[in-house]
C-alpha cells in the first residue's frame, strides 16, 4: 500500500482550520463551517473522478448532511466502506475530532484516484454529519439502506481521532463490540507492524459511527489516537509521550485547532487506513507515493 505524505493531510486540515475560523470557530451541525467543510471535501472527490452524493437529513431543526464517494468498479456486491465524522462540537474547530480522520480518508481517497486503483471490492467513503449529537447522520444513512443495500456492505472502517497530540495507537478490538470484525481488526494490526508500532486493543463501545453500523450487523472496525483518557506510563515507555497527560487535552474544547495534532500520529494512522484498505479491498498491494 502506498505511503500517505502527511503533509497532503496536514493540507486539509488547515482549510478545515480555515473553514472554522471563516465561520465562527466551529464545523457544528447546522452551522455554516459544517456545509463548507462538506463541499471543501465534495469538490476534492468530484475532481478527481468520485461518484459523490449528498445524502441530507433533518435534526434538531437543521438540516445535515453526510457525503457518500463511490470509487467507480469493483464488484457492487462485495462493498467495502470507511469513513469518520466530518462535523466538530460547537465549541471549537474540531481539527483533531474529527478533522484529523476526515483529512486522512480525503487523501487515501484521493491516492485511490491517483494510482487509479482497481480492487476486487467496489469501495466507498462516508463522512458523516451530526455524530456529536448521537451518531445521527451515520445511523439516518445506514436506515435509509434497504436490506439488500445493507447485505451488499461487507465491512466498515471508521477513524474518528487519528491525530492526538499525546497519542495512542489503538485498535478497536473486535471482541470488545457489537459486530466486531477479526479481519478488519487484523488488517489494521498488521498496518501498524508493518510500520514497527505497537498497538493495543481498545473497546470503543457505541461512542462513534461504527455503531449505527454494527446495529445492523455490518462487520466494523477502526483505529483511534486516544480522547479524554489518561496515557499511563506503560504506554508512554512504548509510544513516547507524557504519562499522566490526556491523549486529547484539547478533546471537545476550543483549543481543537490545527496546533493539537501529534505529525506522527496523523502519518502513522493515516497510512494505516491505506494499508488496511488496500488489503482488506484486494487491491494490488504495490508501494508508491
Ligand atoms: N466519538 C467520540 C467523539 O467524537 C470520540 C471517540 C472516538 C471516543 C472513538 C472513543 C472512541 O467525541
Ligand atoms: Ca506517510
Ligand atoms: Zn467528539
Ligand atoms: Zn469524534
Ligand atoms: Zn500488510
Amino acid at each position: 500500500a502506498p505511503d500517505i505524505p502527511v503533509a497532503n493531510v496536514q493540507a486539509h486540515l488547515t482549510a478545515l482550520q480555515n473553514i472554522a475560523t471563516a465561520n465562527g470557530g466551529n464545523r457544528a451541525h447546522g452551522r455554516p463551517g459544517y456545509k463548507a467543510s462538506i463541499d471543501y471535501v465534495k469538490g476534492k472527490l468530484d475532481a478527481v473522478g468520485y461518484q459523490t452524493q449528498l445524502h441530507t437529513f433533518t435534526y434538531n431543526g437543521t438540516t445535515g448532511y453526510n457525503l457518500i464517494a463511490d470509487w467507480p468498479g469493483g464488484d457492487p456486491n462485495n462493498v467495502l466502506m470507511a469513513g469518520g465524522h466530518l462535523d466538530s462540537v460547537s465549541v471549537g474547530p474540531g481539527i483533531n475530532d474529527n478533522g484529523s480522520g476526515s483529512a486522512g480518508l480525503l487523501e487515501v481517497a484521493l491516492t485511490v484516484a491517483k494510482q487509479n486503483l482497481q480492487p476486487q471490492k467496489h469501495l466507498r467513503f462516508g463522512w458523516w454529519g451530526a455524530e456529536e449529537l448521537g451518531l445521527i447522520g451515520s445511523t439516518r444513512y445506514v436506515n435509509s439502506l434497504t436490506a439488500a443495500q445493507r447485505a451488499v456492505i461487507k465491512g466498515y472502517v471508521n477513524f474518528d481521532m487519528t491525530g492526538s497530540p499525546n497519542p495512542g495507537y489503538f485498535v478497536y478490538s473486535s471482541s470488545g463490540q457489537p459486530a466486531g470484525s477479526t479481519t478488519i481488526e487484523n488488517a489494521l494490526k498488521a498496518g501498524f507492524q508493518a510500520k514497527g508500532v505497537p498497538t493495543e486493543l481498545t473497546s470503543v463501545g457505541g461512542r462513534s459511527d461504527h455503531a449505527a453500523f454494527a446495529r445492523a450487523n455490518i462487520p466494523t472496525g477502526g483505529t483511534f489516537s486516544g480522547a479524554e483518557g489518561i496515557k499511563t506510563s506503560a504506554q508512554a515507555q512504548k509510544w513516547g509521550g507524557t504519562a499522566g497527560l490526556a491523549y486529547d487535552r484539547c478533546y471537545h474544547r476550543s483549543c481543537d485547532t490545527t496546533s493539537n495534532i501529534s505529525a506522527t500520529s496523523l502519518d502513522r494512522h493515516t497510512d494505516v487506513m491505506a494499508h488496511a484498505l488496500w488489503s482488506l479491498s484486494g487491491a494490488p498491494a504495490r508501494t508508491a507515493t
